[in-house]
């Protein structure tokens, strides 16, 4: 493994370095993937942390190459995906954006021949947060997905906001796995894509009067509890709308989002409020749970990938596509 090349940040800036890269291996609780495809995200605009240089990125496809003393799940030759965890252990042999990446084995799971590296390599990040906000025992603690679809001993509910964007979809699918009923919010044109993850409900949340919204979850649960509320989306504006949401229906009194709530003043008696990072499912029993879920039920063909849209094949295409909507992928040669 002596052409490893990278997409390095040096500096607190956006722009990327393409060159050379040290030999990436795998840590005993390891595999090294050669990426085939690789997924862009919104947070890869940004500096990941203050060690330069870095290689983002969080999202990888490809075929394992080596595996670690203590692995058993993967061997050399499988098709995987995996999140790369650079954001979080700070080590250039995690980060995506580049040939060989080194994946811990429970943010790993193979993928079966009908799916492409091209749909897998969108996976990871989006499934990752949004099983860290739903199944994290100090977060929304629904009990785990299971193919066929748990069912529950009673109804339960789970509000999700921003259900079409990338975590979102993930959330709505997970959620409905794991037993429960699901009311999303989104825009109208992504109502249907919504209600076909899983979402009994999909309630329009661009109208410019967000009690209207809150009204409209209220009355699409029908009295149900909720578990709490998940803002995937994670803007100022889904913040207060979670939080009112979480105020209005009866259950638990807890909203989770994507980004911090810092700053807001939104804080309200009664109302926990908390931001959830992805990377964290790896230090606990939820990595390797949702990992296996989402293996077992891509081979079953019971899990939606996104739509994707490959808009290079070097990492030298990344950079020119930070910004936009939509799961972009870099296809590599
Ligand atoms: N904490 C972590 O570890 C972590 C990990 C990954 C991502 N994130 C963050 O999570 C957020 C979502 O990421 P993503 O990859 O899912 O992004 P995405 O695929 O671009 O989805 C964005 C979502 O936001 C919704 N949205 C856009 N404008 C809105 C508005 N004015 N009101 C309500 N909803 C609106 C979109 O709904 P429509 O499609 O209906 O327009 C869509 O559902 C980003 O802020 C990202 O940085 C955090």
């Amino acid at each position: 493994m002596s052409d490893n090349r990278a997409a390095f940040r040096d500096a607190a800036d956006r722009r990327f370095i393409i060159r050379d890269a040290e030999d990436q291996f795998a840590e005993d609780n390891e595999i090294v993937i050669r990426n085939a495809a690789i997924s862009l995200n919104p947070v890869d605009k940004y500096t990941l942390y203050d060690r330069f240089p870095q290689i983002p990125g969080a999202d990888v496809a490809g075929e394992v190459i080596e595996v670690g003393l203590d692995v058993t799940a993967f061997q050399e030759g499988d098709r995987v995906l995996g999140h790369a965890l650079a954001i979080g252990t700070k080590e250039n042999r995690h980060g995506a954006f580049q040939r060989y990446t080194a994946i811990p084995d429970n943010m790993a799971a193979r993928i079966p021949r009908h799916i492409s590296y091209q749909s897998a390599a969108a996976l990871p990040l989006g499934v990752s947060t949004a099983a860290a906000a739903l199944f994290q025992k100090d977060f929304l603690a629904l009990s785990n997905p299971t193919v066929p679809p748990a069912t529950l001993s009673e109804p339960r509910a789970v509000v999700i906001i921003g259900a079409s964007g990338n975590v979102g979809s993930n959330a709505v699918q997970l959620a409905k796995a794991a037993g429960y009923t699901v009311i999303g919010t989104a825009s109208t044109s992504s109502a249907k894509l919504v209600k076909d993850l899983g979402a009994q409900e999909v309630v329009d949340d661009r109208v410019n009067d967000k009690n209207v919204v809150v009204e409209n979850v209220k009355k699409a649960l029908n009295g149900m509890d909720i578990c709490g509320v998940f803002d995937a989306a994670g803007m100022p504006g889904t913040h207060k709308l979670a939080r009112d949401i979480v105020i209005a229906v009866s259950g638990r009194k807890i909203a989770v989002t994507t980004q911090s709530y810092e700053g807001e003043g939104l804080e309200f008696e009664g109302v926990t409020l908390m931001d959830v990072m992805a990377v964290a499912i790896q230090n606990n029993e939820v990595g390797k749970m949702v990992y296996g879920f989402l293996q077992k039920a891509l081979q079953m063909k019971s899990y939606q990938v996104p739509d994707t849209v490959v808009v290079g094949k070097q990492l030298g295409d990344i950079y020119g596509n930070l910004d936009g909507r939509g799961k972009k992928i870099i296809l590599m040669e």
